[in-house]
């Protein structure tokens, strides 16, 4: 699996995903507007990695001031931060890391560190979001694969794999989870439109990954509900409000509803970052309208008439009531949400106000895909 984004040499690096699967590129972000740029035009999309690539952006900024001070060094994050939080308004993951870079922020202002200990302490922050996105992707999907029968056929909608994460994913990295158990999986992948996340980049990532992948288009899922024997749904989530009401992207609640009328389990795999108890239910989730161009054109092909309106919200929101699990790197919650994630949230503080404090500079271990597929010495 090819590094979603990586901290290169001082620069942040991408796989340009709006050219998968035809070309693998990478795009060099320098500065923190670079790296909003890229989150706001989709090199790099989906909710866990909008979330890293917002915390290496910052760190990237802050790392290239010329701030003499503490006050005009604060002054410069504050201004990054807006900028950054004014990218993409959907996926809490963001709104979450730019909480967290500037809690690290203040707390050390506070402590009297310099402008050089600040710069270092938001560039290992950075880091322990990307690691620790990796460790909930890789603990979601030891839960979610419990929730895998031995012989499955699994309907998936968008892209919550590696690329929409640090790495492994969420959605994908349940199904992922469940193949390395031994399991036969089979998956279906919505296209999704207009973006076609499904098509392009879910079907890339398990095609390598050697995963029995069918894409199908979205107006299939109900007849391939009936005539596939679909065992499961697993998506990914770009919010989740306290009842348990989720966000992703647009067209999920269709197939939730479709899961239900046809007695098909409903899974959503989301780490705690995307879970906002703060929001308490879908009706106070905010919904990004993307360009009407997404829909018009593929490519540089138009395929509508000039003088038709467009419509183009890139997530919709599932009520609860449709959603049978949330699979989280702390467990699985059930209905009633308001009770269950509110119990994972606080068992998540628990956890890190009892951690050991970190030294400088430590990493959390991440094992890479290339360091996994390494046979094991005799
Ligand atoms: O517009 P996108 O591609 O950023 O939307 C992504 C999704 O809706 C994903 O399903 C969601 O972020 C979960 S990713 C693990």
């Amino acid at each position: 699996m090819l590094p979603t984004i990586e901290w290169k040499d001082d620069a942040v690096v991408m796989i340009d995903q709006r050219k998968l699967p035809a070309s693998e590129v990478y795009v060099t972000c320098k500065t923190s507007k670079e790296v909003a740029k890229a989150i706001k035009t989709m090199v790099i999309r989906g909710a866990p990695a909008i979330g890293v690539a917002a915390a290496m952006g910052l760190a990237l900024g802050m790392k290239r001031s010329g701030a003499s001070g503490t006050k005009q060094f604060a002054t410069e994050f504050q201004k990054l931060c807006d900028e950054m939080a004014a990218t993409r308004p959907t996926a809490v993951n963001l709104f979450w890391a730019i909480e967290r870079m500037k809690r690290v922020f203040a707390h050390h202002v506070q402590a009297g560190a310099s402008v050089d200990e600040l710069k270092r302490l938001l560039e290992d922050e950075a880091h322990h979001i990307h690691d620790e996105d990796v460790a909930s992707c890789r603990a979601m999907g030891a839960h979610g694969a419990t929730l895998v029968p031995a012989d499955a056929r699994i309907l998936t909608h968008c892209n919550a794999g590696a690329l929409a994460t640090a790495g492994y994913g969420t959605a994908l990295g349940v199904i992922r989870a469940a193949a390395e158990g031994g399991k036969k999986v089979a998956v279906f992948a919505d296209e999704t439109r207009p973006f076609l996340q499904g098509a392009r980049l879910t079907a890339w990532e398990l095609v390598k990954d050697g995963i029995d992948t069918t894409v199908i288009t979205d107006n299939m899922t109900a007849s391939m509900m009936r005539l596939a024997n679909i065992d499961l749904v697993v998506v990914g989530a770009d919010r989740i409000a306290a009842n348990g009401d989720v966000a992703n992207k647009i067209g999920t609640y269709g197939v939730a509803v479709l899961a239900k009328e046809h007695g098909i389990p409903f899974y959503v795999a989301a780490p705690l970052s995307t879970i906002d108890l703060g929001t308490p239910d879908g009706s106070g989730i905010p919904i990004e309208e993307r360009s009407d161009r997404e829909v018009t054109h593929v490519g540089s092909y138009r395929l509508t008439p000039e003088g038709a309106r467009i419509r183009n919200p890139a997530f919709d929101v599932t009520p609860a009531k449709y959603v049978t699990a949330i699979v989280t790197e702390l467990g699985i919650a059930r209905a009633p949400y308001e009770t269950s994630l509110a119990a994972l949230v606080r068992s998540a503080a628990t956890v890190a106000a009892t951690a050991p404090p970190r030294e400088a500079g430590q990493r959390d271990t991440v094992v890479s895909e290339a360091e996994l597929k390494q046979p094991e010495p005799r």
